[in-house]
């Protein structure tokens, strides 16, 4: 940061009243210490954060339209360390489905091998068999899909299990109409005093989409889609307790939307996006978004392409990993 941009990020500063300051710093105090950012690779909850990632990484990577030759060698080598790491902390209870999905992407790695050229000489996993416990019929990997899921005779629960991210698009333009009615669909979502906060700023232009994606960086590979920029209106808010706010309306209405687009038979995969960061710099540099706007995620999306493709499986924890009966101080104290 150069000297002009300190000060004036001091003279900034010096105008916040100072309780905002503190609470800020407390917060980010807390931040840090509950999360995995101060552990190493003898804590399981960091081991167990790794394996997730990477074996979504995986399976996201036999999703893209094209595998790249050798892909995920460095990361299937990541896998197998922090699988030794699981062995090696001994704490079986904390996030098994973490060390089973992570074994069973690299079985599909290595079966894989041969038809997309990999290298998976390096893996042997007869010595996790006995840590293994496979739900039976649970699929890992990459499943095929031709076609949009059709709402029309779905219930809610077939609608949601048939939602699924997908990275590979249709070059067909969407047509502004249908984004309207999308749009109109997602503002069902809830929101905090019911703000509405969100707006969506479309980028249809692909050359520019393709720019914005390079700045993101999650969506290598991806194939050229159309973009919708979820951004929240951040003069809605207050105060410092309502800093995390935007993300929870928009997170709401981020769902909300996905399933609007599924509904009218659009394609999505939501993105990342650090609008703090240099990510929020760059994007400004693109595009001219109105001061007092956060951008809160990214949605890639299009029509599902006219030749099908595959869709990453992304398990999920079961309801005995999230779901925790607390009726007292001293029972059923949270194992998850
Ligand atoms: C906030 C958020 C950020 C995401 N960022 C990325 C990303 O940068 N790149 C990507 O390929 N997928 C991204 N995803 C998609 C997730 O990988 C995907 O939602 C998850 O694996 C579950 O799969 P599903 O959407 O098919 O149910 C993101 C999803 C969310 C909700």
């Amino acid at each position: 940061m150069g000297v002009r941009n300190k000060m004036e990020m001091a003279k900034q500063l010096a105008a916040i009243p100072r309780g905002y300051c503190i609470g800020a710093l407390k917060r980010a105090v807390r931040f840090y210490n509950a999360s995995s950012a101060c552990l190493d690779d003898t804590s399981v909850q960091l081991v167990c954060r790794e394996l997730r990632i990477l074996t979504h990484t995986i399976e996201k990577g036999f999703s893209l339209p094209v595998v790249k030759k050798g892909f995920g060698e460095e990361k299937m080598k990541a896998i197998l360390r922090y699988l030794d790491c699981y062995i090696k902390i001994g704490d079986f209870s904390y996030d098994h489905e973490a060390f089973t999905g992570a074994v069973m992407i690299a079985e599909e790695y290595r079966k894989k091998a041969a038809c997309y050229d990999l290298n998976a000489s390096f893996i042997d996993l007869s010595k996790y068999d006995p840590y293994i416990e496979c739900k039976s019929g649970e699929v890992y990997g990459v499943l095929s899909f031709d076609n949009a899921p059709k709402a029309d005779g779905l219930n809610f629960w077939e609608f949601a299990h048939a939602r699924h991210s997908i990275r590979k698009f249709s070059d067909k333009p969407l047509p502004e109409s249908v984004l309207r009615e999308a749009v109109d669909l997602a503002g069902t979502a809830p929101s905090a005093c019911n703000r509405q906060s969100v707006k969506v700023f479309h980028i249809s232009d692909r050359v520019l989409s393709r720019k914005i994606l390079d700045i993101q960086g999650g969506a290598r590979g991806h194939s050229s889609a159309e973009l919708l920029l979820l951004v929240s209106d951040l003069g809605l808010y207050r105060y410092l307790s309502e800093f995390e706010l935007p993300y929870l309306d928009g997170g709401i209405y981020l769902m909300n939307l996905l399933y609007s687009l599924n509904y009218y038979q659009i394609g999505s995969c939501p993105l990342v996006w650090d609008d703090y960061g240099e990510q929020g710099r760059q994007l400004r540099e693109l595009i001219e978004i109105p001061s007092g706007y956060l951008v809160l995620a990214i949605v890639q999306c299009g029509f599902y392409p006219e030749d099908g493709g595959y869709y990453a499986v992304s398990n999920r924890r079961e309801a005995d990993n999230c779901y925790v009966k607390m009726d007292g101080k001293e029972q059923d104290k949270p194992t998850v």
